[in-house]
């Protein structure tokens, strides 16, 4: 039963039981997190986040300092899925063709042939991509937006599914350019990894040096299409789509918030919302789902006033002052 704060009745949609499809879901699900636990010791939050990302078609940024495993989590998680995987690692001399491709001429019959790049694969890391210039980054943020990418001027379909799973270091760091807004809104999260706990850090050094046990694949491209078709069947209720919609437009009126998030934001959140429901074998939406993809949907997106940075205020607290103001209404 949802818990009871979560604002569902059960009325609005009659509390069947998970259908078939809702318990592969679950039981692939749990499938990829202990996969992944075999060799990331952290939040198993962070890895629901990642199997949204992929149901839900969107590509996930994760920002952390340096040495946190954000690369390694990247990589386990690609291992469950037996997908293409691709690795590009950011640099400053880095350039667009190096990532999409490029034609070369093949001395044996004289004619140009695509080599083609990175890009082309279903899961692509982007490691440390705010180390590359503007420019090579674009490359990347138009594939993630058009699923194509154009070489000399003829248009390449991209495989799917195409996830992009970024990694950056907060903008602090040195040697590091910023991404533009514009772009970052391309990322259907962002997902930010802090330290681990006393707990998880220990056992980090404990497990140094013992083998690495094998990681499985646990889900084909296949039952990734077919669950990314079920999530999309999840059922939202008007008063959550309500709800969402309330939520977005209070980032846009808050007076800390120089500009809110867009109705892109919405629509993912949305989708995201679905994505998770079914992760978790349910057939509709909670209130729940929506608040807790809350941040990881909105906190790039959001632009704080001068003053408020001024006054230190974080993004993730002006997501949190929208959530205790817009309550859920059951009967919209
Ligand atoms: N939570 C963790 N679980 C398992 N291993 C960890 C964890 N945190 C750190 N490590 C270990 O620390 C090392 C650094 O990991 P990794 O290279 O993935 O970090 P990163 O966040 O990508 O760093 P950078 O930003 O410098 O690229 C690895 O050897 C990894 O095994
Ligand atoms: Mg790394």
């Amino acid at each position: 039963m949802p818990a009871p704060d979560s604002g569902y009745t059960g009325t609005e949609r009659g509390a069947a039981p998970p259908s078939e499809e809702a318990q592969r879901a679950l039981m692939l699900k749990q499938a990829v997190a202990s996969e992944i636990a075999k060799v990331y010791i952290g939040d198993v939050r962070t890895t629901d986040l990642l199997l949204v990302a992929l149901l839900a078609r969107g590509h996930v940024l994760l920002e952390g300092v340096p040495g946190i495993a954000k690369t390694t989590l990247i990589k386990t998680f690609a291992r469950t899925l037996g997908c293409r995987f691709s690795r590009v690692q950011f640099t400053p001399d880095l350039l667009p063709a190096d990532i999409t491709g490029t034609y070369v001429l093949d001395l044996r019959d004289s004619t140009f042939v695509l080599r083609k790049g990175p890009i082309f694969a279903n899961i692509v890391l982007a490691d440390e991509i705010n180390r590359a210039p503007a420019k090579t980054q674009s490359a990347l943020l138009e594939a993630m937006q058009e699923n194509q990418v154009t070489i000399e001027g003829q248009t390449q379909e991209l495989p799917t599914p195409f996830v992009v799973l970024a990694t950056q270091n907060p903008v602090e760091q040195e040697g590091v350019y910023l991404l533009p807004e514009a772009q970052v809104d391309r990322f259907l999260f962002k997902v930010v990894l802090g330290y681990p706990t006393y707990e998880e850090e220990r056992r980090v050094l404990m497990t140094y040096n013992v083998p690495v046990p094998d990681v499985d694949t646990v889900l084909s491209p296949e039952d990734i299409h077919a669950m990314a078709a079920a999530a999309e069947r999840v059922y939202i209720a008007p008063s959550l789509l309500d709800y969402i919609v309330r939520l977005v437009q209070h980032t846009r009126t808050h007076q800390a918030v120089l500009l809110g998030a867009s109705p892109r934001a919405s629509l993912a959140l949305m989708r995201c919302a679905k994505a998770l429901a079914f992760l978790h074998g349910r057939d509709h939406v909670l209130p729940d789902d929506v608040r807790s993809l809350m941040a990881p949907v909105l906190n790039h997106r959001i632009i704080l006033s001068p003053e408020a940075e001024l006054d230190q205020v974080s993004v993730n607290e002006v997501l949190a002052e929208c959530l205790a103001a817009v309550p859920y209404n059951r009967e919209a």
